[in-house]
């Protein structure tokens, strides 16, 4: 079902309040609660291009509309997302790089920015940079003290993020890692940096998603976010006759999760929603 991408800070922050139209809800909860089971939160994501084009509303759906997000629907929703002017320099410039279309969008960008502000996150990982555009969402929104590790193995690649870094006056905040994200994530928790960090993205190699959310587990703290993208994999993972590498490979790590009961999940088709962070 499509719904609105919508979140709820569970509680209040003194700086940010969030208010938001909603179908669907994304709680998480703050550090220090009395968990009973010592969950951390997991968020997974699918970008709006991912979308089937169909509206639907019948008894299958509990009567519920379905919508779906048309390039016409999605073009008035970029019209409103709120996207920093050296953003949007950094995905026009991607525009014409190849691989351009595995940038995250706006909206997506948009989302993650206000997550990491809900969380009140100060230490973030990002594994899948390419040029940069969804940890510079992320790293404008840390504060100056904060920290966001990013992962990525293409060095090209990597130096357009570190230009853009540089540009937006983030790079002190940025700990840029070119190499294999697995071995990153593995020497980070051999360093001990186990449970030290607030929120992760996840948005590299497909067939990895399980290792990958293994080695976070380590990383973030309980009561921390992963965000995983691209769940829903094109509308793939739903067509059985699909059976790619890549497609089985999210598809077990979709259903793996749903029993995994070390973590609280939401999948989230971003799409029609407006997301509202009320700043005063
Ligand atoms: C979908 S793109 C990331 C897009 C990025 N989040 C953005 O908003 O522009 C995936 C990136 O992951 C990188 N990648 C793929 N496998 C990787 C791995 N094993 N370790 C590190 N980076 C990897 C690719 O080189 C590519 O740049």
């Amino acid at each position: 079902m499509m719904t609105s991408a919508a979140v709820y800070g569970g509680w209040v922050f003194p700086q940010i309040s969030t208010r938001l139209c909603t179908r669907c809800a994304i709680f998480a909860r703050p550090n220090g609660v009395s968990f009973r089971h010592r969950k951390r939160f997991f968020l997974t994501t699918n970008c709006v291009s991912d979308m089937a084009v169909t509206i639907a509303s019948d008894h299958s759906y509990g009567n519920k509309e379905v919508i779906s997000v048309t390039p016409h629907i999605y073009d008035y929703l970029l019209t409103n997302v709120r996207e920093p002017p050296i953003l949007r320099e950094l995905r026009e410039e991607t525009a014409s790089m190849r691989g351009s279309q595995m940038q995250v969008s706006p909206d997506q960008a948009q989302l993650l920015a206000m997550l990491v502000q809900i969380l009140g996150a100060k230490r973030c990982i990002e594994v899948g940079v390419y040029t940069g555009y969804s940890s510079l969402a992320v790293a404008l929104v840390l504060p100056e003290s904060g920290v966001l590790v990013a992962c990525e193995r293409d060095k090209n690649s990597l130096e357009v993020a570190k230009r853009y870094y540089d540009r937006a006056g983030v790079s002190h905040k940025v700990d840029a890692r070119h190499g294999l994200a697995a071995d990153t994530l593995n020497s980070m928790i051999e360093n001990g940096e186990g449970c030290s960090y607030d929120f992760a993205f996840v948005d590299a190699e497909k067939r990895m998603y399980q290792d990958y959310f293994e080695l976070l587990l380590q990383l973030v703290r309980v009561g921390g976010l992963i965000v995983i993208d691209n769940v829903l994999w094109h509308g793939r993972v739903a067509d059985p006759l699909v059976i790619d590498k890549k497609t089985e490979s999210i598809r077990s790590f979709n259903k793996a999760l749903v029993d995994d009961e070390r973590v609280s999940i939401s999948m989230v088709p971003i799409g029609d929603g407006m997301t509202i962070c009320r700043k005063r």
